[in-house]
């Protein structure tokens, strides 16, 4: 037998058994990094199933409750919270109002698991405005950057007396981190922190998370949502951001996105979390229910990839299945 057939070098020895391969695992994949979207509506009786995302439901606000109990017995670290409003408008008012529906929940949340889990919030209006911007708009209907900062300001002081841990600006406004910062701080909110969508995709993974909160938007979000071609612009994003007073970053979505992922993670030194997003969830779903693919190893290895690529934090709809998978 030549050298040839005879390799010196077999990276396979250190795959032979499920101990070794445990032993040279490069990635980790914990329930306390995982961190579980959760949607909570206005004005129903019982919890609303969201057919794009199988096993995802609307909340009612008691649902919630039992829902986030649940989310921290299963060890997860963190919930994002998005409000559903009966009635919007074009200023986006129920999210500024203390007795809006997110706002109710945050509080609710808070008393209930708030030593458990980390409580952070969307902080948008796109839910709230009867347009379906994450902004204001002008008399010619565009997004109003600079009014729109207002409006986010007084939502994240808001946030904050509700008992909100972390801010979750994800409106790719210009300024935004800066413009909250100072409104919290200006408020008593100095311990309130901002984790901040920093590279966020003008994405069609998107879809399903527009049926998750009623969303009234016509049109498309690409003149606030970066373009899909830039990589760098999301690092210069995420650098703007920390300049502005983020405590943490957020590339989304993840799957499509993963070099940005890394890219962020290279230069910061913040935290780096990655929003495995609506689609995303929904084709591995869709794929699985068909027979396609084999569900919890499609959702193990997306998760895995994610955290591969430089997250410390992945937000996830199956941040409770995969805790308890893993756990
Ligand atoms: C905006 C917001 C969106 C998502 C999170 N925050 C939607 C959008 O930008 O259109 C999407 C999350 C998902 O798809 O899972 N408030």
């Amino acid at each position: 037998m030549s050298e040839l057939e005879r390799p010196v070098v077999r990276p396979r020895r250190l795959r032979t058994t499920p101990a070794m391969r445990e032993l040279v695992a490069e990635t980790t994949l914990r329930p306390a990094q995982l961190v579980l979207p959760m949607f909570v509506r206005e004005g129903i009786a019982e919890p609303k199933p969201i057919s794009s995302m199988p096993g995802v439901d609307q909340h009612t606000r008691d649902s919630l409750r039992k829902a986030v109990v649940e989310a921290a017995e299963a060890g997860i670290k963190g919930v994002m919270l998005f409000g559903i409003p009966e009635h919007k408008d074009a200023l986006g008012s129920g999210a500024t109002d203390p007795d809006g529906i997110l706002n109710r929940a945050i509080a609710d949340v808070v008393a209930e698991v708030g030593n458990d889990l980390v409580v952070m919030a969307d902080l948008c209006l796109d839910e709230f405005t009867d347009h379906g911007h994450c902004g204001v708009l002008t008399r010619d209907g565009r997004v109003d950057n600079d009014t729109t900062l207002q409006r986010y300001a007084d939502m994240a002081v808001v946030q904050a007396a509700a008992g909100v841990d972390l801010v979750g600006p994800s409106g790719m406004m210009d300024g935004q981190v800066a413009v909250i910062r100072d409104a919290l701080d200006g408020a008593g909110h100095a311990d309130t922190g901002i984790l901040a969508y920093s590279a966020k995709y003008a994405s069609a993974f998107y879809g399903p998370f527009r049926e998750a909160v009623d969303s009234s938007l016509e049109g498309d979000r690409r003149t606030y949502q970066q373009d899909p071609r830039n990589g760098r612009e999301g690092v210069a994003e995420a650098l703007l951001d920390i300049e502005q007073g983020a405590d943490m970053v957020m590339v989304k979505p993840a799957l499509a996105y993963l070099d940005v992922l890394r890219r962020v993670r290279e230069v910061v030194d913040v935290p780096v979390a990655a929003y495995n997003i609506s689609g995303e969830y929904a084709m591995v779903e869709a794929a699985a229910a068909n027979g396609w693919i084999d569900r919890e190893p499609a959702i193990i290895e997306t998760l895995t990839s994610i955290r591969r690529a430089g997250a410390d934090i992945v937000l996830t709809y199956w941040a409770v299945e995969a805790a308890r998978l893993i756990g």
